[in-house]
C-alpha cells in the first residue's frame, strides 16, 4: 500500500518515535547495542567487514614484504626515541628485530629503482639508531643483522633541530587564505590541468599522519565516462555532479593496522591531509567541494565495482575540483563564534 499525505505524515511520526524509544534503550548499555546492531541491523556491518580484511591484509603483507606499514611505524617509533631530550641507552628493543627483519625483506623484494623513498629515510635512521644505542643481546643480534645488509653511505633524513624558525606565511595571510577556500559548487567547463593538482598534492603530502603510516590514497578522476558515473555517486553531488571537471576520491587503507582499535585513523590522516590539499588548491587558482561519503552499503558496492576496491580500502571523503566559475555563487556559511569553538580547562560533569 502506498502512504500519501496524511497517512505519510502519521507514519513519519510513528517511524521516528519508535526510532527514538529504540535508541533510547540501546544508549542504556553497550551490550544491548552489541546485541542490536549484530542481530537487528546492518549498519556497523561493512565497516566491521571492512576493519577485518584490513587486519588480514596486514598480517599476508608481512608474510609477503608487500606492505611499508610496519616498517613506516616502526622506524617512526625509532625517530621519536632519537628526539627525546632524556635518551635511554637501550630504546625499541622490544621491536628492533622485527624491523631489521622486515627491512631486510623489503630489500630483497625490491630492486633499488623500485625501492619507494621511505627506505632511504628507513636506512638512514636505523644507521643512526645503531651508532647510538648501547648494548644488548638483542640490539646487538639486529645490529649485525643491518650492518651485513643496508648500504653503508648514509643520507640526511634523520632527526635535527628546528632551530629558530619565524614562519613565512602571517597569521593574516593564512586567513586571507583559509577565507578564501570556499566550497564551491560551480566550476568552468574545462579540464583541470593535471600538473597544478599535483602540486597541491606536494602540499597535502606532508600532513601528519598516525605513526607516519601515512594510510590514505587520492584517487583521482577527470575522464568520460569514469569521471561521470564516479561524481553521481556521492548523496550530495546530486544537482552538481554533471558540472563536476574532475573528482577525488579520497580512501583509506585498514591494511595499515594490525589492532581493531586503530580503525579511526584513517578517517583523521585523511581528512587531515584533505584539508591542506583543499587550501593548497586555492593557491594554484583551484576550488573544491568535499562531497560527504556517507555508509551506505549499496553506493559502497558500486564504487568497489566501478574502481576495483578492495574490501580493506575504504571511501572516506570525495572532493570535487574544477577552475571556479566567477560568476558563481558560494554559500556565506556562518561559523561558530569562539565561544562556542572552544573552551580551556572544561571539566562537563553529569548533575
Ligand atoms: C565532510 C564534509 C562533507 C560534505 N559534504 C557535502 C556534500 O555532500 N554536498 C555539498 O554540496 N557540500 C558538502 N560539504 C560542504 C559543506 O556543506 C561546507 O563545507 C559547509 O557548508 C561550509 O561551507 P564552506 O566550505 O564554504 O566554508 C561537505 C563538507 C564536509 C567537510
Amino acid at each position: 500500500m502506498k502512504l500519501t499525505g496524511r497517512r505519510w505524515i502519521f507514519a513519519k511520526i510513528a517511524y521516528s518515535k519508535m526510532k527514538g524509544a529504540l535508541v533510547r534503550v540501546l544508549s542504556l548499555s553497550g551490550v544491548f547495542s552489541s546485541i542490536h546492531y549484530a542481530f537487528f541491523s546492518r549498519a556497523f556491518r561493512r565497516e566491521q567487514r571492512a576493519v577485518v580484511a584490513g587486519l588480514l591484509t596486514h598480517m599476508s603483507h608481512l608474510k609477503q614484504d608487500s606492505s611499508y606499514f610496519l616498517l613506516r611505524r616502526n622506524v617512526h617509533r625509532i625517530e621519536k626515541g632519537l628526539i627525546k631530550p632524556e635518551r635511554r641507552a637501550i630504546f625499541a628493543r622490544e621491536y628492533i628485530g622485527e624491523t631489521v627483519d622486515y627491512y631486510s625483506r623489503c630489500l630483497d623484494g625490491c630492486s633499488t629503482d623500485s625501492r619507494p623513498r621511505e627506505f632511504g629515510w628507513a636506512t638512514d635512521v636505523l644507521h643512526q639508531y645503531f651508532d647510538v644505542v648501547g648494548n644488548d643481546p638483542l640490539v646487538d643480534k639486529a645490529r649485525d643483522q643491518f650492518m651485513r645488509i643496508a648500504p653503508q653511505e648514509m643520507g640526511e633524513s634523520v632527526p635535527y633541530a628546528r632551530g629558530e624558525v619565524s614562519s613565512p606565511v602571517s597569521p593574516e595571510d593564512l586567513l586571507k587564505l583559509v577565507r578564501q577556500r570556499k566550497s564551491v559548487r560551480t566550476f568552468l567547463q574545462k579540464p583541470v590541468a593535471r600538473e597544478l593538482v599535483d602540486r597541491a598534492l606536494q602540499v597535502a603530502r606532508f600532513s601528519p599522519s598516525s605513526c607516519n603510516r601515512q594510510p590514505m590514497h587520492y584517487r583521482i578522476f577527470d575522464e568520460e565516462p569514469l569521471l561521470r558515473e564516479v561524481a553521481n555517486l556521492p548523496l550530495g553531488a546530486v544537482g552538481l555532479a554533471d558540472n563536476i571537471p574532475m573528482i577525488c576520491a579520497l580512501t583509506g587503507d585498514l591494511s595499515a593496522y594490525f589492532y581493531e582499535r586503530d580503525r579511526h585513523s584513517i578517517y583523521v590522516d585523511a581528512c587531515l591531509s584533505a584539508m591542506l590539499f583543499m587550501l593548497a588548491l586555492e593557491t594554484v587558482g583551484l576550488a573544491s567541494c568535499p562531497l560527504n561519503w556517507a555508509e551506505i552499503d549499496t553506493l559502497d558496492r558500486k564504487f568497489e565495482k566501478l574502481v576495483g576496491l578492495p574490501p580493506h580500502e575504504r571511501g572516506i571523503l570525495f572532493i570535487a575540483i574544477g577552475y571556479p566559475d566567477p560568476e558563481g555563487l558560494v554559500a556565506y556559511s556562518e561559523k561558530k563564534g569562539m565561544d562556542d569553538l572552544r573552551s580551556y580547562n572544561k571539566v562537563s560533569r553529569k548533575d
